[in-house]
Formats: C-alpha cells, structure tokens, sequence
C-alpha cells in the first residue's frame, strides 16, 4: 500500500471583534487586572456576539474560508470534516453538518463532531493524519471553534477571568514527493482520574437543564485551578519530550512549540523543563485567554500568517483539557 505524508495545506483563524478586559470584569466580580496577569499572563478576551452568528459554526466558517483558501482550494475539494467543540451549537444535528452548509459544500462529505475539551483540535491532527497517509481521504478539514463564554460563570472569579471565544482551522491534505512536510510523531492520553477536577455536569443526557439545576447555579463550568495547573504541567511537558524523541529529533531542531493557551505561567513552566527558549513559543494568551480547542490552531494560523513559522520548520504542539485529556504532536511544516 502506498503511503502518504500529511501536510497543513492551510490554516485560518477568527475571533469576535467584542474585547472584554481585565477591567471590564472587575466590575462585575472581586478581581483585578494586576491579580490577573500576574497568576495567568492575560490582558484580555474576545467574546461572541450570537446576533452576529458567532456561535461555533458560525466562527468556523470564517475560519475554514480562510484556510480552504491559503489551501488553494475549493469547498467542494474537502471530503471530511472533523469538528472540536467542548459545546457544540445543539446537539442535533452535529456543528460538523451545520459548518458543511455555512460554507456551501455540496459533494455531502463526511461530518464528524468531536469533544475531547481543550485537546479535541491536536486530538484530531493524529487520526487525519492516519487517513491521509492511507489514501482514505485527500483534504480534511480539521477545526477548533469554542464559546466558552456560553458556558462560563461570569460570577465566578476562579474560572470566568481564563476564557475567550475563538476558531482554528486547518486543511490537512497529502504532500507531494518533493515536498518534506510530514507528521513525525503524536500521543494522545487521558487520565480519567482527575476527570472532577474540570466538569461541565449540566446539560447532557445525565443532567437535563431543569429549574432546580438553574436554582442551583448547575448550568455553569467548576474547575479545580490548582489540580489542573499541576497536572498540565507535568502532563504536557512528558509529552513533548516524548513526541520530539519519537521523531528523532532533539529540542533543539524545534523551531517553534505551541503549547496549549491556558496560562503564561503554564506555558513557561512547560518550557523552562525543556529549556525551550521563549522566543521559540508562540504565546497569544495575553489577547484570547484560553479559547479551549481552538488555542492551538488560532496561535498556528496567526503566527504563520506573520511569518514566523515557515515551510520546513519543525513544530511542537502540546495541549491539555477536561477528562484530563493531553495531546502532542511533532510535525513538519
Ligand atoms: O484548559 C484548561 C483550563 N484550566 C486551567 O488551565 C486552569 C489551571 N489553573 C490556573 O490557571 C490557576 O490555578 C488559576 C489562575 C485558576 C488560579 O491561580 P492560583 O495561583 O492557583 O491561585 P489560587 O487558586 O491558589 O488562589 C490564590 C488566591 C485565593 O485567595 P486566598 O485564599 O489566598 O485568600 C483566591 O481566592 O487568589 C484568590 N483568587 C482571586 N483573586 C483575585 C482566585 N481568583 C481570583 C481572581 N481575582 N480572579
């Protein structure tokens, strides 16, 4: 059988227009900007605006425009979509079907949501990865488009200062022989254990939305801080190390690591285990906040879109989320 290798063909990003300070929250719950960045590195967040059609799909269209066209192709060239929402736009039918119609494609390619929180975009690369390098697929649409703001507490300072609204999104296809982009290497784990520490409980078959789970402020992500700050630390930084052997590369071959957006310190921490320079990471956090599964594609599709990462570097994704779920992946762009 022959064998393929995957490039990022294209990549495109969006986030709402709206910002929403440190400021602008503490006048609305016992937080401040200084507090903020100090413990988190963020300045600010963009929130979705739904009479705009912000909502997942809606983000995602722009952002698959985008990307379908620095692709060089068409819609109708996609034949998957593979959509990560930690809250999709309803459950029926599934964001992947309704994006499908948002951007017009008519040859009724597959459409496949996925959740996997905060990982669900880096989750995704892997298995798009597998079906490109068998022949199975030419073009895969691969996305990351989350409203947090949907499901954040806004009257929660532990949680509601860490989270924006965004979308990333790739066109994963085959490289031609002459080209070197490839996927080296990938992990993907969850360590259920730790699966309270991050919860969004209401909502689901489970728990329906009922008057006494509104009464009882239910609808509404909890969060263990400190437990999911240890744990991705610890999680993220194995990861890498392990995803950057299994190419058989070093740390030093990385030209660009671009980890998950949760937090600066995080971020550093991360980096300072494998003393990864910080002018090697591609950090955003400080204008999107956490924007789950669309983080690591919205900090890709910029920071290629500037011109910092080129075609031939190497790069490090790493990113964590509710389940615990983690994810890295080293590739060639
Ligand atoms: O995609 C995964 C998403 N989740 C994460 O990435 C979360 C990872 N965890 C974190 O980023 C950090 O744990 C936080 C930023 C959430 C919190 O930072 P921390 O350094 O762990 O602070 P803490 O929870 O230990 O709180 C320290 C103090 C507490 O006051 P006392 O008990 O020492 O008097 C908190 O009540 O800071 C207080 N505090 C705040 N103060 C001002 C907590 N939140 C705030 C706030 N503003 N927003």
């Amino acid at each position: 059988m022959k064998i393929f290798n995957t490039k990022i063909a294209g990549t495109g990003s969006f986030v709402p227009d709206r910002v929403v300070t440190n400021h602008d929250l503490s006048q609305r719950i016992d937080t401040n900007h200084n507090w903020i960045v100090e413990r988190t590195g963020i300045h600010e967040r963009r929130i979705s605006d739904l009479s705009k059609g912000e909502c997942p799909s809606g983000m995602a269209k722009i952002a698959a425009q985008k990307a379908i066209e620095a692709a060089n192709l068409t819609v109708n060239d996609i034949d998957l979509i593979l959509f990560s929402a930690t809250l999709p736009d309803q459950s029926m039918p599934n964001t992947a079907a309704v994006l499908q119609e948002k951007l017009g494609i008519t040859n009724h390619c597959g459409a496949l949501d996925v959740n996997a929180a905060c990982s669900g975009w880096v989750y995704l690369l892997p298995m798009a990865d597998a079906m490109i390098k068998t022949g199975l697929y030419k073009h895969i649409l691969v996305v990351g488009s989350e409203m947090l703001s949907a499901f954040n507490n806004w009257d929660d300072r532990n949680t509601c200062i860490l989270f924006g609204d965004g979308c990333g999104a790739a066109v994963l296809g085959r490289a031609s022989e002459n080209e070197d982009s490839k996927i080296f290497s990938s992990i993907l784990t969850c360590d259920s254990t730790k699966k309270d520490h991050l919860t969004l409980m209401a909502g689901g078959a489970c728990k329906r939305i009922t008057h006494e789970v509104l009464n009882n402020n239910e609808q509404w992500m909890t969060m263990n801080g400190q437990e999911v700050f240890k744990a991705a630390v610890k999680t993220m930084a194995g990861h890498a190390e392990k995803v950057v052997k299994d190419a058989n590369l070093s740390m030093e071959d990385i030209d660009w690591f671009i980890p998950h957006q949760a937090n600066l310190r995080i971020i550093e921490a991360v980096g300072n285990r494998f003393n990864i320079p910080i002018n090697k990471v591609i950090v955003n956090v400080d204008r999107y906040a956490n924007t789950s599964s669309a983080s690591v594609p919205i900090a890709l599709d910029e920071a290629i879109r500037e011109g910092k990462i080129k075609r031939g570097d190497h790069l490090l994704l790493a990113t964590f989320g509710a389940g615990l779920t983690a994810g890295a992946v080293c590739l060639q762009y």
